[in-house]
């Protein structure tokens, strides 16, 4: 098999019927930002195929116009808090948090890419995006600073990020919920979130299942409040995406909406910039204060369209390379707390290194856009559709076909991103 058929077979065999798991056993859910990159991979080879997977993510929205972070769409006992420990009753069932919303920039892409042909079925999905920026603004915003609160580290989509640490103390270790992970069965446990993180993570979905799920009381009771530079960053640039949308399906009213959300949001991420650690950096709402720690997050305002900082980021990306580091580390390899195996900790993500590339490459930072593009495809090439990858050893780690691991190398097969 060529190594693009290698990836369209990993995206088949993990396909459930119209949506695909993450990786068979460990993740049998449809996730949430996962299927935005996954669909578009599916839109290099199978049109209508992406579309599905779009339609069947927006079967979990809430009436609110939540996204869910997880649909459950059918039963497993591979994977723990499944169904019940959320326990939201709706059909089909689904966890009561969100992910990091590339949904309305992969409807963009999936149209630019499919063409007229494809205009009815972007034009149904385009009011659940309205409804889901919305729901952004009133339920993380309601105070219209520009910056949306996250509640808990799964909706940041760097579920143990370092970033996370400190603000994380405040939250009890104490669970109603009995803990019954089942991801330290299918992968080996250090190379996973350490257990008191992971008695942290259920007591934030006990507390929010207690306040009813109810927006304003979840943003009042959580214990974890920051504005993650990620999520801020990404819905930015969805925000413009639903703009170019608006512009073929809206009405006036909505691209006034958009467009005043992104003048706010502009300004409020380009403030995230950290002069004395020269990096944008996520804050904690609850502190007050910028959060000292960089990650491959503080990269991501380049693909929200701010390019001021270009320079500054290309020059670390390829200095980090000169010294035979495997671009993008999750965690900055000279923080104290980089560990370069452990999942968000300091390892390499196919994902965000997209991300990252697409707004390097759009600030003008063509050679540095480059580097990571050619790093992203070398660790794929070298070890396999791995759901991450060791930073300074280069081996992949974690599931093994990973669907958007090889949604990702569909992309740069085809150089669409570059
Ligand atoms: C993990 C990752 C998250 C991803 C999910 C499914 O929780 O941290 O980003 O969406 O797995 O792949």
């Amino acid at each position: 098999m060529t190594r693009i058929e290698q990836a369209r077979a990993i995206l088949a065999a993990n396909d459930r019927g119209g949506y695909t798991v993450p990786t068979d056993r460990l993740y049998p859910f449809q996730w949430n930002w996962d299927s935005a990159f996954v669909a578009m991979g599916w839109a290099t080879f199978d049109g209508a195929r992406a579309w599905r997977e779009i339609e069947r993510l927006l079967e979990g929205q809430w009436e609110d116009g939540l996204v869910p972070q997880i649909v459950f769409h059918a039963p497993s006992d591979d994977y723990f808090p499944g169904p019940e420990v959320w326990g939201i009753k709706r059909s089909p069932p689904t966890s009561g948090i969100t992910q990091p919303p590339v949904l309305a920039s992969a409807v963009r892409f999936v149209l630019e890419r499919l063409g007229e042909a494809d205009e009815a079925r972007a034009a149904a999905i385009y009011p659940k995006l309205v409804l889901n920026h919305g729901w952004w603004d009133a339920a993380r915003d309601p105070g219209h600073t520009g910056l949306v609160a996250t509640l808990h580290p799964w909706e940041t989509g760097m579920d143990n990020s370092p970033a996370w640490d400190a603000a994380l103390e405040r939250v009890p270790t104490q669970t109603t919920t009995p803990i019954q992970r089942r991801d330290t069965g299918h992968v080996d446990a250090t190379f996973r979130p350490r257990g008191i993180e992971y008695q942290r993570f259920i007591h934030l979905v006990d507390i929010f299942r207690e306040a009813g799920w109810k927006p304003e009381r979840m943003l009042a009771v959580s214990p974890f409040k920051v504005a993650d530079v990620a999520t801020n960053a990404i819905l930015l640039r969805a925000e413009r995406d639903l703009l170019a949308l608006a512009e073929r399906f809206g009405s006036a009213v909505e691209r006034a909406a958009v467009k005043e959300r992104i003048a706010r949001k502009q300004t409020a991420l380009a403030g995230l910039w950290h002069e004395p650690l020269g990096a944008y950096l996520s804050r904690d709402l609850i502190a007050g204060e910028a959060i000292p720690v960089r990650t491959s997050a503080g990269f991501l305002p380049l693909f929200a369209g701010l390019h001021g900082k270009a320079d500054v980021l290309a020059t670390r990306l390829q200095d980090w390379h000169a010294r035979d580091i495997a671009l993008v580390p999750s965690t900055d390899p000279d923080e104290p707390r980089f560990e370069p195996q452990r999942y968000w900790r300091g390892p390499v993500w196919s994902v965000v290194n997209w991300m990252i590339a697409e707004g390097l490459r759009e600030a003008g930072a063509a050679d540095a856009s480059a580097l990571v593009l050619a790093d992203t495809r070398r660790l794929v090439g070298d070890a396999g559709f791995s759901e991450y990858f060791d930073s300074t050893s280069r081996a992949g780690i974690g599931g093994g076909t990973f669907s958007w691991t090889a949604a990702i190398d569909l992309l740069l097969a085809e150089g669409t991103a570059a």
